[in-house]
């Protein structure tokens, strides 16, 4: 079996070969190959992984390239964690609508249909690639925003394209947590978009769960979700909400800042791949310090707009990024038909989007891949902004794939979070100035 990881000199990467270690008996690939642009940084992350290795004494060779083709050739998967135009770009992204006083995130608002906008066509590449010289292979995208990356690459690689985020799974297990209970145990009740979801129900062998939580202040004062909405905003919507509908529920951007997280990111990862050079033992203790960092601050300023102050957490073992993707592989490999919450192409789980429209509810995983699980109805609010979004990432893909300036722009406009017409152009504006990439393509 062949692994491919595109995106190999990310910071994530070592995360996913742990995991990989960690399986080694349920999951006997003989072939994993990191692709990357950039050889330094596949350098310096190729070292972590020594580190990894030798640290639990265990061995899973794998080779770097720069080249794609070679690297994709006969994969059976392939993972694709790419940030085109890395940190830089994502400064870009946020700061942009902050100067105006718009939110700048890298997934929500005007930041992600940016991103979106220069990570399309390259994803579309890497998709046409896979279906020349490993058309049998299935893409596991992890790459943001994935929502909007998964439906793009969906148009040339169809079902075989699976997004994944590991934000509904922490907020189920941060549950289940709350209420005493096993998360696989459980049925969870979620549904939405990548990074606009909310779950709706929470049952046991019982019945659901959820309402004896929402009533319960204490229990809610206990996990994040809880703290960064308030018990009483929870039980006005009678769900809990993925962290990111925080931008679409309170003013995020009074209390952001002018520095964006990305720039955050961008010095204390910089600093870390400049340490090449290091040994295996002394790169990956550098990488655990970096990524503790990262973890300790993660939506740092939402909690503290929110007057929350404990730190982040994951929701306990067994999760988190490197969990999910393992999981996916596991249950296609070997047909465990698990029950996951990814990205997928509706069919008719959500009954008010078409058939091809990408959304993020539990699915069954088999060797056939994802097939999604009937969602049904769902409040208002919540279908209205999700048919909302959608449109504003389908309008993304088409401007993305036609370097379409009108649609850029229409998207922008259409975004709940842009005020106006005229900062949707400020914004796009902006963007074509600080990036020559976007000036090129939407001259
Ligand atoms: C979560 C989201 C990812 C996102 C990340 C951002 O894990 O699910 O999609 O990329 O947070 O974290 P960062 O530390 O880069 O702000
Ligand atoms: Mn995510």
């Amino acid at each position: 079996m062949k692994l491919t990881i595109v995106g190999g000199g990310g910071f994530r990467v070592p995360l996913v070969y742990g995991a990989l270690l960690a399986k080694r008996e349920r999951l006997p690939f003989d072939e994993v190959v990191l692709h990357d642009l950039d050889q330094d940084r596949m350098e310096r992350m190729a070292t972590v992984l020594h580190g990894l290795a030798e640290e639990r004494g265990e061995e899973l060779p794998f080779r770097a390239t720069t080249a794609l083709d070679d690297a994709v050739e006969g994969a059976d998967f392939v993972f694709s964690a790419i940030r085109v135009g890395r940190l830089e770009g994502r400064v870009v992204d946020e700061s942009v609508p902050l100067s105006i006083g718009v939110l700048g995130q890298e997934t929500t608002g005007p930041g992600g249909i940016c991103f979106a906008l220069r990570t399309i066509p390259a994803m579309v590449h890497l998709a046409e690639t896979i279906a020349d010289k490993a058309p049998s292979a299935w893409l596991i995208n992890f790459t943001n925003p994935a929502g909007m990356v998964t439906e793009a690459a969906q148009q040339v690689l169809g079902d075989r394209v699976v997004g994944i985020c590991d934000s509904p799974s922490g907020l189920c297990r941060r549950v289940a947590r709350a209420l005493g209970l096993r998360p696989e145990q459980m049925w969870f009740d979620y549904f939405g978009l990548n990074h606009l979801g909310w779950l709706k129900g929470a049952h046991d062998a019982e019945r659901d769960r959820l309402p004896e939580l929402l009533a319960d202040d204490t229990k809610l004062g206990g996990f994040e979700e809880g703290r960064l909405f308030g018990g009483d905003w929870l039980r006005a919507l009678g769900m809990i909400p993925n962290e990111y509908l925080y931008y679409f529920y309170e003013d995020a951007v009074a209390h952001m800042g002018e520095s964006p997280r990305g720039a955050y990111l961008l010095e204390s990862q910089a600093a870390f791949y400049e340490q090449n050079g290091q040994n295996p033992a002394e790169a990956l203790q550098a990488w655990r310090a970096t990524r503790a960092e990262r973890d300790r601050t993660y939506m740092a300023a939402e909690r503290l707009a929110a007057g929350v102050e404990a730190d982040h957490d994951d929701g306990g073992d067994g999760g988190g990024y490197e969990g999910e993707a393992m999981a996916v592989v596991e249950a296609i490999a070997n047909n465990t038909r698990a029950i996951m919450i990814l990205n997928t192409a509706n069919r008719s789980a959500l009954p008010f989007l078409d058939e091809r429209a990408v959304v993020e509810v539990p699915c069954i995983v088999g060797r056939t891949g994802p097939v999604p699980v009937a969602v049904g109805p769902v409040p208002a609010h919540a279908q209205a902004l999700v048919t909302t979004i959608k449109d504003v990432e389908r309008t993304t893909i088409e401007a993305a794939r036609h370097d379409s300036p009108e649609l850029a722009v229409r998207a922008l406009a259409l975004h709940p979070l842009v005020p106006s017409v005229t900062a949707a152009r400020k914004i796009f504006e902006g963007y074509r100035n600080r990036l020559p990439e976007l000036a090129d393509r939407f001259a």
